[in-house]
């Protein structure tokens, strides 16, 4: 192949892969308006919309919170009012794995720190982290609501009950 078609040829490679991340932004922003859209004066669709915000972006970027403010028309303090207000939504990048340590108080007197410390021991994630491969993200909230089985930790929304430091390990083996 003659050395200017191959430059071309890589040129043309580097653009595409270059343009991909903008190409699937534009594909992630149509989709955010076609919610927007279906929501419409619908009453009550401020959370709605914002759950499926978030599991289309993995989280919610504060432009997405600003666009689903004045998509909805909704005063943006109220939307991030609702966002903070609630520990299912998140403002920052989510992992694979959103791991969730209840530190209510039922929680935290039958040692939910100690699972938090476990947790980041063996994952390296950090509080309100992610970890580098993107596998696991760490939270702590306050009272998963099941308080008789304390302490409880949520893997993606699954609920493990009475957890302790020694039983962690293989649940998180259990992600793969
Ligand atoms: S305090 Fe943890 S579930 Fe209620």
């Amino acid at each position: 192949m003659p050395a200017a078609k191959k430059r071309r040829k890589r040129a043309a490679k580097g653009r595409s892969r270059r343009s991909a991340p903008a190409a699937s932004e534009k594909k992630l922003a149509r989709a955010l308006e076609k919610i927007i859209e279906e929501h419409l004066g619908v009453s009550g669709a401020l959370i709605p919309v914002l759950h499926k915000a978030q599991r289309l972006y993995g989280y919610l970027p504060e432009g997405v919170i600003r666009r689903v403010s004045s998509g909805l028309r909704v005063p943006l303090s109220e939307v991030w009012g609702v966002v903070t207000f609630y520990s299912f939504f998140s403002t920052t990048p989510l992992g694979r794995y959103q791991v969730r340590v209840c530190k209510g108080t039922a929680c935290f007197v039958k040692g939910a720190q100690r699972l938090v410390d476990e947790i980041v021991r063996r994952t390296g994630v950090e509080v309100g982290g992610v970890t580098d491969d993107g596998k696991f993200s760490l939270e702590v909230c306050r009272c998963l609501g099941c308080c008789s089985i304390a302490p409880v930790v949520s893997f993606n929304g699954r609920i493990y009950q009475k957890v302790a430091p020694k039983t962690l390990g293989a649940i998180l083996d259990g992600c793969t």
